[in-house]
């Protein structure tokens, strides 16, 4: 990677990602443990693995001690088919691989997240720009579990401790007015979102909790995109804005429950989980494509030189 008077480009390969992402959880205590097969061994509930967590649901809900320890990170291959119809658009892909650390019972919400910027921002690591980096936490279901404010004070620590302001707005679908309002016109840099998006868990009842995902905006978009860009649009070309351009590359999932949720998506039906767990997962093509400042997975060394041969042998270009 380079950094110019203006920008940062970053040349991070498909190869350089991975060994960096394992050997970072590796330097604080993982072990790193090999891909599962695609189709799962012992596990009927699924055709494919569909999340890095699925070969590791025994250990997290404590039917089985891992051998290889309570802290464990690999890059898991992955066939997800509920977002299928998404495939064809920029980053959504039908086989990926998930980067992913679990912690069983050993460290939770306040590692992880020092841990995930220390990765994303230290010059050590990825060196991201802290400026583009978004997260969100869960809002709570106004029943049995709270807006997530431990997750949103460790994020605000983290982000104070690179000299920045992070202050805490709603979900842009839901008011912006209200998020610029609340926030004098600055931006929000954590998001309170919905059990949709910031509850994690598998579509039947099972581990789940509720989750902080990590979001990077595109090195040619305006930091100041909320005061310069969403209040000249509608909400719904808003919440379109927000999904070309402020992407997500990771999520950190608070897995201490087993339950489900309701017809709103919301949890219910949560009993405790015998340890608190961390379930954390990028999306590895993703998030090759969104450091390298790419507009889609496609211009990754994953495809590129496969694409460059087809164009070349059908004499079209894409
Ligand atoms: N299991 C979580 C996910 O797939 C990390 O998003």
């Amino acid at each position: 990677m380079f950094q110019s008077k203006f920008f940062i480009v970053y040349m991070v390969t498909a190869n350089q990602l991975r060994k960096l992402y394992l050997d970072f959880h590796k330097s604080k205590g993982h072990s790193i443990i090999p891909s599962s097969p695609l189709v799962p061994k012992e596990d009927p509930t699924v055709l494919f693995n569909t999340a890095g967590m699925q070969p590791i649901i025994p250990y997290l809900t404590g039917l089985a001690t891992h051998p290889a320890g309570n802290m464990l990170a690999n890059s898991q291959k992955c066939i997800r088919t509920d977002d299928i119809l998404e495939v064809g658009d920029n980053r959504h892909l039908t086989f990926f691989e998930m980067l992913g650390n679990w912690s069983i019972g050993a460290y939770f919400k306040k590692e992880i997240i020092e841990w995930s910027m220390e990765f994303l921002t230290s010059k050590d690591w990825l060196g991201l720009d802290s400026n583009r980096l978004f997260v969100t936490v869960y809002q709570g279901n106004g029943r049995d579990v709270d807006v997530d404010s431990e997750a949103a004070a460790y994020w605000q620590s983290e982000y104070t401790k690179l000299g920045m302001e992070a202050l805490v707005g709603p979900d842009y679908s839901q008011s912006l007015e209200d998020t610029l309002k609340t926030n004098q016109n600055r931006v929000s840099r954590i998001r309170t979102m919905s059990g949709k998006d910031n509850w994690w868990g598998l579509p039947y009842k099972g581990p789940c909790g509720p989750c902080s995902e990590m979001y990077y905006l595109l090195p040619d978009q305006p930091i100041d995109f909320e005061t310069s860009i969403l209040p000249k649009l509608s909400v719904q070309e808003r919440v379109q804005w927000i999904d070309d351009n402020i992407i997500e590359i990771g999520n950190n999932v608070f897995m201490q429950y087993i339950g489900e949720k309701d017809g709103d998506k919301e949890p219910v039906n949560l009993s405790d989980m015998p340890s608190k767990n961390i379930d954390t997962g990028l999306g590895f093509e993703r998030f090759l494509t969104v450091i390298n400042g790419y507009k889609t997975v496609y211009e990754t060394d994953l495809f590129a030189t496969t694409l460059a041969t087809v164009e070349k042998y059908s004499k079209s270009s894409l």
